[in-house]
């Protein structure tokens, strides 16, 4: 384990991921977690992250000494090397009189072992207003740049590495290979951290704490949740049923493909619910968006809550947190027995499931790589987030049957034809829009009064912030001629150029 303290960096994520893509296992904690916890988790090394603040702030996130005395490598980066420096007994960090932003060539002045087979001369990433001006005791200035005369210091005997650049982001071209040289130069780590070791372990821990209890899953067809339940299928067997709530407002053959993958080529025990009546029949009439979304949620858990108790006496429950939940929610440990309502949004205060969530350590793209390892399709694994209330939130206004189809038509033609672009993978989400509204058209020698199709395709990390998608005109001409052709109720498809913000990436 190489433990990531968190020092408030926008990349402490970043560091973690990078350290895994070298085969090593990775955790981020808070910069304030117990000297004794460390201990505990017995790390082979250990990260400052960057962050925000100067040294010399009040309240800046400071190191507990003792960390120093552990016999454990350190890497500091950015502001991990300045807290190092000015926390070690001679050390000085000062304000700079400029800002250092932006690319640097540093010159390396002594390898030791961080910068092992790396050259003399270092392309790398600044961002920092403060830097050291003099080194701790037993340390050495191991690189520089024109702005800094300390770009990284280093203690060879105590395995102590401070750099003042990123050598997590992409414009450091070569620090995954810095972090690499402290992984397996400094701390001697063995490298066997592998997807397929994950999931050979997860399987045996799961075995061992469900015994022979019953356990359930709700699936979404989501990422998340089909990998973790392909995971502890894998452990348990016939001991895992999932609940699939179809409510007919998924994508053309979305059904379909949950079941026949999960039933047919894992074998799983599946309560495919078929519930597509009673929530057209709740929604009729209701143009609402929010009264809409309340509707198909409050229905959701109903079902869920309806099939739950049919598994006789199921003790745990499945979920797909991954890891950056976690880390977004504060990263609560061992918050393993929880009423399964705050979760799943509503199941009786009476039920009572213990959690399990395989998936809770791993970043999104380890998820990916474990679903494939586990025999999901690439259609699963890469599919894109789509909302719980599905087309009921796509179909604007009302919701009928009729548009549906429509819908589900023209979204179809869509995928398909970017699919074929070979873009899938690079939007974040593209889907198609059904307004309540017609227009005026002309097909063959009739004027025709039909329906508008939106598309939307945004780029984005996060969904909190998205810019809208440049699909090739070709693609987009494609793809209009096809939803005209083939799909008779429409006559006219307009893409979407805003961003969000001031739009969402829903258009309801
Ligand atoms: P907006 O439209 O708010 O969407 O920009 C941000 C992201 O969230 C998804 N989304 C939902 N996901 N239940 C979900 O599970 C919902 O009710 C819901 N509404 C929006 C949306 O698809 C996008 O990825």
């Amino acid at each position: 384990l190489i433990l990531v303290l968190d020092f408030g960096a926008q990349y402490s994520k970043l560091i973690a991921r990078r350290v895994r893509e070298c085969n090593v296992y990775s955790e981020v904690l808070p910069y304030n977690v117990s000297v004794d916890r460390i201990k505990e988790l017995n790390p082979k090394g250990i990260i400052f992250s960057g962050g925000p603040a100067s040294v010399y702030v009040e309240d800046a996130p400071y190191v507990d000494e003792e960390i120093f005395e552990l016999g454990v490598p350190i890497f500091g980066i950015c502001y991990g090397m300045q807290i190092m420096c000015h926390t070690l007994p001679g050390g000085k960090v000062e304000r700079a009189e400029s800002r250092e932003y932006g690319r640097a060539m540093m010159n390396v002045k002594n390898k030791m072992d961080i910068f092992t087979d790396l050259g003399e001369e270092l392309e790398c990433w600044m961002s920092h207003g403060d830097r050291v001006t003099q080194v701790p005791k037993g340390f050495e200035i191991i690189g520089y740049t024109e702005n800094s005369p300390a770009a990284a210091v280093g203690n060879q005997d105590k395995g102590f590495y401070g750099v003042q650049f990123h050598p997590e982001v992409v414009h450091t071209p070569r620090g995954t290979e810095i972090i690499n040289n402290f992984l397996y130069n400094v701390c001697k780590c063995q490298g066997d951290w592998t997807t397929t070791n994950y999931i050979e372990e997860t399987v045996a821990e799961i075995k061992e704490r469900v015994g022979d209890a019953q356990v359930i899953c709700g699936l979404s067809g989501g990422v998340d949740s089909s990998v973790a339940a392909a995971l502890v299928h894998k452990a348990i067997g016939d001991q895992l049923t999932c609940i699939f709530v179809d409510h007919g407002l998924l994508r053309k053959d979305e059904g379909q493909e949950v079941e026949e993958t999960f039933t047919k080529e894992f074998d799983m025990n599946l309560v495919y619910v078929n519930a597509q009546e009673r929530f057209l029949s709740k929604l009729a009439g209701v143009a609402d968006p929010e009264e809409k979304r309340k509707i198909i949620g409050n229905e959701f858990i109903r079902l869920f809550e309806e099939e739950a108790t049919k598994v006789g006496n199921a003790k745990y429950l499945v979920q797909g947190t991954i890891y950056s939940d976690v880390i977004e929610s504060g990263g609560s440990e061992g918050a393993s027995t929880i009423k399964s309502h705050h979760n799943v949004g509503g199941l009786p205060e009476d039920m009572e499931f213990k959690l399990i969530e395989p998936l809770r350590e791993l970043f999104k793209d380890e998820v990916r790589e474990v679903g494939s390892e586990l025999g999901l399709p690439d259609e699963i694994v890469w599919r894109q987030p789509f909302p719980g209330p599905g087309l009921g939130i796509r179909v604007l206004g009302e919701v009928t049957e009729d548009k549906l189809e429509i819908l589900k038509e023209a979204d179809y033609i869509y995928r398909d034809e970017i699919k074929k672009a070979g873009l899938g993978r690079e939007i974040w989400q593209y889907f198609a829009v059904l307004p309540p509204m017609r227009s005026v058209g002309v097909m063959g020698d009739g004027r025709t009064y039909c329906y508008t199709i939106g598309l939307r395709a945004v780029k984005s990390k996060d969904a909190m912030t998205a810019d809208w998608a440049r699909i090739p005109y070709e693609v987009l001409e494609k793809i209009s001629t096809r939803i005209t052709n083939e799909v008779p109720q429409v006559n006219r498809v307009v893409y979407d150029i805003t961003s969000k913000p001031p739009a969402t990436i829903e258009w309801e």
